[in-house]
């Protein structure tokens, strides 16, 4: 597999983020009993496991050093999707969460593994779409924390971000019962290095987790976090109940079929990202067993 190489940065420049975190835990209760067996993560949504779809976000913003964490029970099968990455021309990492102690937790766990480096945490059931210009300049820019901010009908499902006209934060909160604005915060999360350290500073909330908005939060209080709206461009799928999940499937089916291009086809981000070259490209889609999404591969490895 081809050297990773981080470019040192002056001093005072933030640092391009090169680390991942995908988290893939969770009971995936509200999908059961699809879940019961199968973990969330690797559903089908359309003709690829839900995994793939934010790995590709981590490769399209040219991180190639990643950690994946899930389950005891369900680790070994990100094991054999991926092995370590190399065929990718990228680096991964696996690592347990034994109990759903929290999505701040994964801070924690990947602590070695992110080296005292920034990173980018993205949940491994979010799915994005469109235009990701906004995610690079966001891994470049990066200061502190940085989430995003989409505004969506049921604001009250997901993290909730205040803004004032300037786009400043002014408050954040989990899953509020009168949400003070439409603004949800998606599972996409650049924090600096010193995230691991807050984490292990963090109370469980009532529901005895560590929860990742009051990790944001924390940067909040010190006036350290940027909330970067997604534009209109950008489809943010949710996957969280029976319905969302279809309508997923349905949304990148129509994509792709409309299109002459995959999303999510993580074999040719590689390619087109420069981690493998045409030869591996080619050589990869030798070995698919699935005809047509070889010749898909062999197209682009010609183009
Ligand atoms: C989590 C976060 C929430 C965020 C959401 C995005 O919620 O806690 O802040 O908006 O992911 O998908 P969960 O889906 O785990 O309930």
């Amino acid at each position: 597999m081809p050297e990773i190489i981080s470019t040192p940065q002056p001093a005072g420049c933030p640092t391009p983020v090169t680390k991942g975190i995908i988290l893939a835990g969770g009971a995936g209760t509200r999908l059961d009993p699809l879940t019961r067996i199968v973990c969330k993560q690797l559903l089908p949504v359309y003709d690829k496991p839900m995994i793939y779809y934010p790995l590709s976000v981590l490769m399209l913003g040219d991180i190639r050093d990643i950690l994946i964490i899930s389950t005891p029970k369900d680790l070994p099968d990100f094991r054999n999707l991926f092995d370590d990455g190399s065929h990718l021309g990228i680096r991964i990492e696996y690592a347990e969460q034994d109990e759903p102690r929290g999505l701040a937790e994964a801070l924690i766990i990947g602590e070695e593994f992110l080296a005292a480096e920034s990173c980018c945490l993205v949940l491994g059931d979010n799915l994005f779409h469109g235009n990701l210009d906004f995610f690079r300049s966001a891994l470049r820019d990066n200061k502190g924390a940085t989430i995003f901010a989409k505004a969506v009908r049921d604001p009250e499902r997901f993290g909730v971000v205040e803004l004032d006209a300037e786009g400043n934060v002014l408050s954040l909160e989990e899953k509020p019962a009168s949400p003070r604005s439409p603004y949800a915060v998606p599972g996409l999360y650049i924090f600096d290095k010193s995230a691991p350290s807050r984490a292990k500073m963090q109370q469980p909330s009532n529901r005895g987790e560590l929860e990742i908005i009051d990790l944001v939060n924390s940067y909040l209080e010190e006036g350290n976090l940027e909330a970067k709206p997604l534009s209109r461009g950008v489809a943010w799928l949710d996957t969280g109940t029976p319905d969302s999940l279809l309508e997923a499937s349905s949304y990148i089916g129509t994509v792709q079929k409309q299109n002459a291009f995959q999303v999510a086809c993580i074999e040719e981000i590689a390619y087109e990202r420069g981690f493998i070259d045409a030869a591996a490209l080619a050589a990869l889609a030798e070995a698919h067993p699935n005809r047509e999404h070889a010749n898909y591969l062999r197209s682009r490895a010609r183009d």
